[in-house]
């Protein structure tokens, strides 16, 4: 039998500070996620520069953390694996940093990881049995992105947002709401107790691009014409309905398109019950297996970038020492 690999992923991307360490790409030993969402809150959004230094106070506790949970010592890890793009540029550089240092300390190798191929692989956790090739819509805060994964180490963008992402589009009409950040668990809840009366517009393109503003345009003028008459409830339940219909509208034509037969979604937004139960209904109807994470691996964190870095480690992809954080880093790069 072949000896276990252990991968060390380290996420700092955005506004967690995550360290895990993943065995095989698909066994979560420990997954740390110390998560400053109460401290953005106020600010109805990240604040890079409080995000960075948060970052900076916890990594080393983290990281302690995930190797003691794990019961396992630092010299019994194979691979160092960091976020190193996409992101706000100073919080990835206190992860990418940190993961520098042990890997020059330890003389272990240094696999830099994308976050948006972490997204992706968090279904591999959840999903044993999954392989590609396969669809994956990645839907998160910063992205939206439909994605042929042809294989562990091989990506191809078939459509992606023209403009909002559709995690932003949540946060950003929770807001004008008054909902508070972030913005797409509360719409999710309450969407339940409402009904989609609201029409609002769906952007399509002869591509598999996806544009998200128009439906926020309207969400934000409709809340300022009928004020104190909106019906919240039915406005999240209208905002979900079209946003979710938009996103599988272009899967199902992706997968025709391909001929493929396997979906995943992945992201925060992935976490969505209305997004999830209409992908369901669409994978029965046409035959498709659906897959999506266990919700504490939809968000950001590290056991993701842990199972990405994996693929990346035994496809020989070892970063130099030199590598630097990439904010606007594309996929495949
Ligand atoms: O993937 P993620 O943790 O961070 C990025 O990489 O961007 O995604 C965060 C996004 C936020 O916009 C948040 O509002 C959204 O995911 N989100 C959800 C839900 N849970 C988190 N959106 C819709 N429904 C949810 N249940
Ligand atoms: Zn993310």
């Amino acid at each position: 039998m072949s000896k276990d690999v252990l991968c060390l992923g380290i996420e700092s991307s955005c506004d967690e500070t995550s360290v895990a360490v993943v065995k095989n790409g698909r066994e979560v030993l420990s997954n740390v996620i110390a998560t400053q969402i109460d401290i953005h809150k106020k600010y109805g959004g990240v604040v890079p520069e409080i995000a960075s230094r948060n970052h900076v106070e916890n990594i080393t506790y983290v990281v302690k953390e995930a190797l003691e949970k794990a019961s396992v010592s630092l010299e019994e890890i194979d691979a160092i694996c960091p976020t190193y793009g996409p992101g706000l540029v100073g919080a990835l550089l206190v992860g990418l940093s940190t993961a520098k240092a042990i890997a020059y300390a330890s003389k272990k190798p240094l696999v830099g990881t994308h976050h948006i191929e972490g997204h992706i692989a968090a279904n591999y956790i959840t999903h044993k049995d999954l392989e590609p090739p396969y669809l994956c819509l990645v839907v998160s805060g910063g992205h939206s992105h439909l994605v042929h994964v042809k294989d562990y180490t091989e990506f191809e963008i078939l459509g992606k947002t023209r403009d909002d992402a559709v995690g932003e589009a949540f946060d950003k009409v929770a807001r004008v709401m008054g909902l508070g950040y972030p913005g797409g668990p509360v719409i999710d809840k309450l969407a339940k107790e409402g009904e989609p009366v609201y029409h609002l517009p769906r952007t399509y393109f002869e591509n598999l691009d996806f544009s998200f503003s128009g439906i926020k345009t309207a969400v934000l003028n409709l809340v300022n014409k009928e004020k104190d008459n909106i019906n919240i409830n039915n406005l999240c339940a209208s905002f979900e309905e079209a946003v979710t219909e938009t996103l599988t509208t272009n899967v199902l034509k992706a997968v025709k398109m391909l001929g493929l037969d396997k979906v995943a979604i992945a992201g925060g937004v992935s976490a969505n019950s209305y997004l999830r139960e209409k992908m369901e209904k669409m994978g029965k109807e046409n035959n498709l297996k659906i897959y999506y994470p266990e919700l504490v691996l939809c968000t950001d964190n590290a056991a993701m970038i842990a199972a990405a870095g994996y693929y990346n480690f035994m496809a020989g992809k070892i970063s130099d020492l030199n590598l630097n954080a990439v904010p606007n880093l594309k996929i495949g790069d």
